[in-house]
């Protein structure tokens, strides 16, 4: 069975993916790490972003292979890597490349294939397993994001205007909505689960629920 949870950034997916995996007894693919990943290895093998072909041709020779926690690029443990802000920065090279999309999302359903899986994206209930069983898109408001987000820095000792992580809150769902391809959408027959004033273990709890009943 398949679980897909889609929804924008900043609305908690990761922490609520693995929390229903857990509770569920399933496994968890992060497909943020696949892109990630491939971005890495780009970065390190000096390959021109800007060139689609050359990109498509070098993502489709590298083996990566996914067991959570740890991602791994031709057999390297690249799982700490793929968090730099300069993997972040260049993703959008390789997340807006349709034939990168569709090696990465044949990746992705080749891991799945047979397992009971949540998978947690952007274009996971629309694109990669547009069958899933349970098609979740999570969502919150960008105001109640920006709160959280300003809450999350605080605990770190980063102190952030709340203005200003709304706006750019807001400029990355306009940019995720309006993407070439793989954009941010709701899925055919995805249950919107919205998650302002809900505890994460509330949110949990209505997935777990949602899944249960379709099991
Ligand atoms: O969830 P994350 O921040 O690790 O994702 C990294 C980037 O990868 C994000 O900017 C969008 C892209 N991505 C994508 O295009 N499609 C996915 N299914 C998952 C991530």
């Amino acid at each position: 069975m398949i679980v897909t949870i889609d929804g924008p950034a900043g609305a908690g997916k990761s922490s609520i993916a693995k929390q229903i995996a857990q509770a569920l007894g399933f496994e968890f693919l992060d497909t943020g790490a696949l892109y990630r990943a491939a971005t890495l290895a780009s970065l390190q093998a000096g390959v021109d972003l800007e060139d689609p072909q050359t990109l498509a041709d070098f993502v489709s020779q590298l083996e990566i292979r996914w067991q959570d926690p740890q991602v791994r690029v031709n057999g390297s443990d690249v799982s700490t890597q793929i968090r730099t802000p300069e993997v972040t920065a260049s993703i959008k090279y390789l997340a807006d490349e349709p034939r990168v999309r569709a090696q990465l999302s044949l990746i992705q359903q080749s891991i799945a294939h047979g397992r009971n899986m949540v998978t947690e994206g952007r274009d996971q209930g629309a694109e990669v397993f547009p069958e899933a069983e349970c098609k979740i898109f999570l969502t919150a408001t960008a105001e109640e994001r920006a709160r959280r987000r300003v809450l999350q820095l605080a605990e770190q000792g980063i102190e952030e205007d709340f203005q200003a992580v709304l706006a750019a809150q807001m400029k990355r769902d306009h940019e995720d909505e309006s993407r070439p391809v793989g954009r941010l959408r709701i899925a055919d027959g995805a249950v919107v689960v919205n998650s302002d004033g809900l505890t994460a273990q509330e949110v949990k709890q209505q997935i777990v629920d949602l899944v249960q009943q379709r099991q």
